[in-house]
């Protein structure tokens, strides 16, 4: 096994630009549902981060909204969830004056007295900060709460500031099939123009992510083979030990496909399938992605597949099986694992089959894409060993870890030393960020709020793209709810998932890559 590390210096990032440009003006960010984990466990530790490093504001506030009356509570339990899911000390010297910022605003969702309050208490605090007219609405509510607000928000004049820059964020699900996504996509735009409207995928604010378009179009060597002369198959794999983790009567609605594939997935796949943008603007981006989404033929049903787990055991703990779960429908239908195989018809990737799969309770944690390249025409070294990984020809495999284990490697066949024959052996390069860069303790939301806060949306979903992907996957969840499966559950906790996972990508004599992680 080879490895190859780059590495940078302390003093080098040192040296980067700290992108004062990109520090937004001040202004106040209202989180609704702010008493859900979202915002303790990711939004607010990632505005601390911002905070610290100094890309905030002077002057700004954080609002939190939702029905329960918490009073002061809501932020002294904000500063615990900032150091308990943030890697911040306790004693951080700068937590209390971040924790200055946040207040708790009760609001009924459905009552239009409750929004004229808040706007006179967001005019009060505006007033009293010198923060003047921006505003950031963060829905992070139940998806059921997302229109009701956003017509109160309308119908108080909150939506449009002459003044300042006005934006909603809206968390997933956007949507749970086609038409309840453009229904919500027209009660968004009646309200805000498309220029303000920040549909949020956390996948796009992951480093590795936005590596993948640096990966392509910042290196040269990649992109003259990127294509089906080259590329055999691409496996996208979303693989979590964790199982619903109280989310029973959500995820009961959701699923893997619509809970996974139609929003993470898909953004994967158009980050690794898009043609070059002629820039890294919002615009352009988005019309690559798009078009690599309505490249996507229709998906044959018998290409779709769906699992369900049964007890078994994780990391050597017993778990139960999904329905088991707490608030789980003991019959429950609902597929924890979903699997696919797709192409993209364009003149790029026309004949590559792309394979996709997502599951809870697997039996590793890994999200990486496999991009698989086709043999040498022709094979003129003979397998030599007759077991073990030298004893077939490997072909080269390039493996991108979106997480844990950050990082891509390359693989390709070298001589065994010290025989005389020419056998070949699979050795890898391999590149990790954190041995490069150090350990990060940003979780993703970090980027996507800056940018919200800063009007750009490259990295947030566009009604198009939304409205394509579901009505690549609506079908598909209309057959599946037609025919609820009787073999499940069908994989237990702790495995690689249903057999006919593994059926999907035999029929093209392929197998999903189970060795995931780092390799070196
Ligand atoms: C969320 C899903 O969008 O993504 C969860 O609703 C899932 O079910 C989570 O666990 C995975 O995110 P990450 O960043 O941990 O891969």
């Amino acid at each position: 096994m080879a490895t190859m590390q780059m590495s940078v210096r302390p003093e080098d990032l040192s040296q980067l630009p700290q992108g004062a440009e990109r520090i937004p003006d001040p202004g106040i960010l209202v989180i609704f549902g702010a008493s859900g984990d979202l915002t303790k466990r990711k939004l607010l530790p990632a505005y601390f981060h911002l905070f610290q490093a100094n890309l905030l504001p002077r002057q700004f506030a954080i609002v939190g909204v939702a029905r329960r009356p918490l009073g002061d509570a809501f932020a002294a339990d904000m500063r615990a969830g900032i150091v308990e899911f943030g890697g911040v000390e306790a004693t951080d010297p700068r937590l209390d004056s971040f924790v200055s910022h946040i207040s708790y605003f009760p609001l009924n969702f459905d009552d239009p007295s409750h929004y004229a309050a808040l706007k006179t208490e967001l005019d009060r605090i505006a007033k009293e900060k010198g923060i003047g007219d921006d505003r950031l609405f963060y829905l992070a509510t139940a998806p059921e709460f997302f229109a009701g607000i956003i017509e109160n928000l309308g119908a108080q004049g909150m939506a449009q500031s002459e003044k300042g820059r006005v934006a909603v964020v809206i968390e997933k699900p956007f949507g749970h099939d086609l038409d309840s996504a453009r229904e919500l996509n027209h009660q968004v735009n009646a309200v805000f123009q498309e220029s303000q409207v920040f549909r949020i995928d956390h996948y796009l604010g992951k480093e590795t992510v936005q590596n993948l378009l640096v990966f392509r179009f910042a290196n040269g060597i990649f992109e003259p083979i990127w294509k089906r002369n080259y590329i055999d198959h691409v496996q996208i794999t979303v693989a979590e030990t964790i199982g619903v983790e109280g989310r029973g009567p959500f995820y009961e609605k959701a699923g893997a496909l619509r809970d996974m594939v139609q929003n993470h997935m898909m953004e994967l796949l158009a980050l690794v399938a898009l043609e070059p943008p002629s820039n890294f603007e919002a615009e352009s981006v988005r019309r690559e992605k798009l078009k690599v989404w309505q490249a996507i033929p229709p998906i044959p049903i018998l290409n779709a597949v769906r699992g369900q787990y049964g007890p078994g055991i994780v990391a050597g703990e017993h778990v139960v099986g999904y329905r088991d779960e707490n608030r789980v429908n003991p019959e429950s239908g609902t597929e924890t694992y979903a699997a696919l195989r797709l192409t993209i018809e364009n003149w790029r990737w026309a004949g590559v089959p792309f394979y996709l799969r997502a599951g809870k309770r697997m039996k590793k944690h890994a999200t990486e894409i496999g991009i698989q390249f086709k043999q040498p025409p022709l094979l003129i070294f003979n397998r030599m060993a007759l077991t073990g990984p030298c004893s077939e020809i490997q072909p080269n495999l390039l493996t991108i870890r979106i997480q844990p284990d950050e990082g891509i490697s390359l693989r390709f066949g070298a001589k065994l030393p010290t025989t005389p024959e020419m056998t070949v052996c699979p050795v890898y390069m391999d590149f990790d960020y954190e041995a490069a860069f150090g350990k990060s303790s940003a979780n993703g939301y970090e980027r996507l709020l800056l940018d919200a806060m800063l009007g750009d949306q490259t990295l947030f979903a566009h009604r198009d793209g939304v409205e394509t992907t579901w009505a690549l996957y609506t079908p598909i969840l209309q057959a599946w709810a037609g025919k609820n499966p009787e073999v499940f559950p069908n994989y237990f906790a702790g495995s690689w998932g249903p057999d006919c996972g593994d059926r999907l990508l035999e029929k093209d004599g392929h197998a999903w890559r189970n060795d995931l992680g780092r390799k070196a």
